[in-house]
């Protein structure tokens, strides 16, 4: 992969939504990660939540075994989860903010506010070789947190720029580009996600810092018109085409 190679994970959390909705086993998100590999995804991202509304815990064993390719496990900063990272040390940890009554994650994490709970919690999941990253707004306090913080990657939440309409878009874009270009020049990887559609997802793509984006809900909408093989190839030629 070169410098410029933009990866893709794809967050299959909505398939076990749908699964949860009947009870039962289908349909399975193991068989969704095998297809998304099969597609061209890079790696596989899952959020295991404490209310365990999509992915539960037994789906995150199956989910390591079923596809070679990484995955990013999305986890709120508690004691239960930092449990369930170290037994099944995924490739990287990315630290969600949650809520119980949130109907998906809705902001970024205060990394700032939250940096003495962070902290240990950080260190104990880069010395099980864990790759953390922190899932934050595209701002300045937040990424300075995060550097503090010694996490070697940042996913900026593009939430606000997915909702934004008119002069807003192109203000959120740059807010985007700023915090990306202030990552890299200080040895953070950045990612993004949140909200990214086939229509909104190039102008983020472009952005050259950006090593990885974050994709599910979307995917998994599109998937029920054209396929999921289908529907992330076609995310990916997007997002290649930009790169
Ligand atoms: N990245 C993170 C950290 C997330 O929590 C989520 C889900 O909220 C996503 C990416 C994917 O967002 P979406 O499902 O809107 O594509």
């Amino acid at each position: 992969m070169g410098p410029d190679t933009l990866r893709l994970g794809v967050n299959i959390d909505h398939v076990a939504t749908i699964r949860n909705a009947r009870g039962g086993d289908h349909p399975d998100p193991v068989r969704a990660a095998a297809i998304v590999a099969q597609a061209g995804a890079d790696g596989i991202t899952a959020h295991l939540r404490e209310d365990r509304r999509h992915i539960r815990d037994d789906d995150i064993a199956r989910i390591l075994r079923a596809t070679g390719l990484p995955l990013n496990l999305e986890m709120a900063a508690t004691e239960e989860m930092l449990q369930i990272a170290l037994r099944h040390r995924p490739h990287a940890a990315c630290i969600v903010p949650e809520k119980r009554e949130e109907r998906t994650t809705e902001g970024g994490l205060d990394a700032a506010g939250l940096h003495d709970q962070l902290y240990p919690f950080v260190c104990r999941l880069l010395d099980a070789d864990i790759r953390v990253s922190l899932f934050i707004a595209p701002e300045e306090r937040q990424l300075e947190a995060a550097l503090r913080l010694g996490a070697p990657v940042v996913e900026f939440h593009t939430g606000e720029y997915a909702h934004a309409s008119g002069e807003q878009v192109s203000a959120e874009l740059k807010r985007l580009s700023d915090m990306a270009a202030l990552a890299a020049k200080n040895g953070i990887e950045p990612h993004a996600g949140h909200g990214l559609t086939y229509g909104n997802v190039q102008p983020i793509a472009a952005i050259p810092q950006i090593a990885e984006l974050n994709i599910g809900h979307y995917l998994v909408g599109e998937a029920v018109f054209i396929g999921l093989e289908d529907a992330v190839r076609h995310m990916r030629e997007l997002m290649d085409a930009v790169r």
